[in-house]
């Protein structure tokens, strides 16, 4: 069995706040957030992280050609998502009227949508469901301090998803599909990027906690992201036997035009292979990947048979590498 990729949306919110916005709210630049990061704005959501979700899978299964009643499972990586409970794809499943799927969030902040599509590729190929839409949404502009420079310019909201179905070929490179993939997780270094939103609250406490905004040690996950990266890349590429040469697009998660160039160094490939639309959108956390995968589809710029490698890291800290054949 290989899970395929049969179509792909995305959604972006309307209102666009640009560096310059910024500047008036903290002390920063233009010129600063374009050489340091290569992002110029960001949209914010108004509506929040089901609204974009269920707008990109609705994009998604209109591409894919796939009736919402044909759909067996649905999981959307995000971290901030508007509820506790119920989970995001849930609330997708009611809005499409997709009644078969089985649906959950998984929560791996920026790696969201890749470890997201890792775990429907292993569902279907196991026989156990035969389509899957894979979402990935995030609210960032609600974890962030709107008064800390130091992260509040990197961050904007959006969805992006995807429709995958099973098909009874044999995996391998000569077939389209979702292949080989490699992920890994740090737990013993989750404080250089993390959201304590949800605190300990009950009438048994004697201190009543406030939620807490986002926290970052950027020059951390800027070393972490160049070192692991390029790392991850080798490693799938190894695992399947291809050649970065053979790579049509490295679609990276968008988090710093900087990180990209970087890895692009050290693959030794073109930069023009590492697709990126962080400088309208900045860094939308799960929804970073789908997105420009979407971007690349509606442009027409994908072949049958292209190899992609889609990599994503974040907090956890978490990453992964994925291999995809068109
Ligand atoms: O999905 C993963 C999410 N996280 C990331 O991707 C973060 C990865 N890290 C980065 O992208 C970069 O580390 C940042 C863009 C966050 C920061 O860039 P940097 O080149 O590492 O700057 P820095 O933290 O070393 O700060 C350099 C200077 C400091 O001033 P001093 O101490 O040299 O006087 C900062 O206070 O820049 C100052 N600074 C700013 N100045 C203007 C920090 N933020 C700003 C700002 N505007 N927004």
């Amino acid at each position: 069995m290989a899970a395929r990729i049969i179509g792909t949306g995305s959604y972006v919110p309307d209102r666009i706040i640009t560096n310059d916005d910024l500047a008036e709210m903290v002390e920063t630049s233009d010129a600063w957030i374009v050489e340091r990061t290569g992002i110029h704005s960001r949209r914010i959501t108004e509506t929040g992280t089901t609204d974009m979700a269920v707008r990109a899978a609705r994009n998604a299964m209109e591409n894919a050609g796939l009736p919402p009643e044909e759909l067996e499972l649905i999981i959307v990586g995000t971290s901030t998502g508007d509820c506790l409970f119920p989970n995001t794809a849930c609330e997708v499943q009611a809005a499409l009227g997709a009644e078969k799927a089985v649906c959950f969030d998984l929560s791996a902040a920026c790696s969201g949508f890749l470890f997201s599509l890792n775990t429907a590729k292993v569902y279907l190929e196991s026989g156990a469901y035969r389509t899957a839409l894979v979402v990935g949404a995030d609210t960032l502009s609600k974890t962030v301090d709107w008064s800390d420079r130091s992260t509040c310019i990197l961050f904007g909201d959006g969805a992006g998803a995807a429709v995958l179905e099973s098909s009874a070929a044999e995996q391998s490179l000569w077939n389209r599909g979702v292949g080989d993939f490699i992920m890994g997780s740090d737990g013993s270094r989750g404080e250089c990027l993390a959201c304590r939103s949800t605190e300990l609250c009950s009438p048994f406490l004697g201190e009543k906690k406030t939620s807490g905004f986002m926290t970052m040690n950027g020059q951390e996950v800027f070393r972490f992201a160049v070192k692991t990266v390029p790392r991850s890349i080798e490693e799938v590429l190894k695992k399947a036997g291809v050649t970065p040469d053979e790579i049509k697009y490295f679609i990276l998660h968008q988090a710093n035009e900087r990180i990209i160039a970087s890895v692009a160094k050290r693959m030794k490939q073109d930069s023009a292979k590492f697709p990126m639309n962080l400088a309208q959108y900045g860094n939308t956390s799960g929804a970073s990947i789908p997105v420009l995968l979407d971007e690349i589809n509606r442009k027409g710029l994908l072949k049958q048979g292209d190899k992609l490698i889609i990599s994503g890291f974040g907090a956890g800290l978490t990453w992964g590498a994925t291999l995809v054949v068109w």
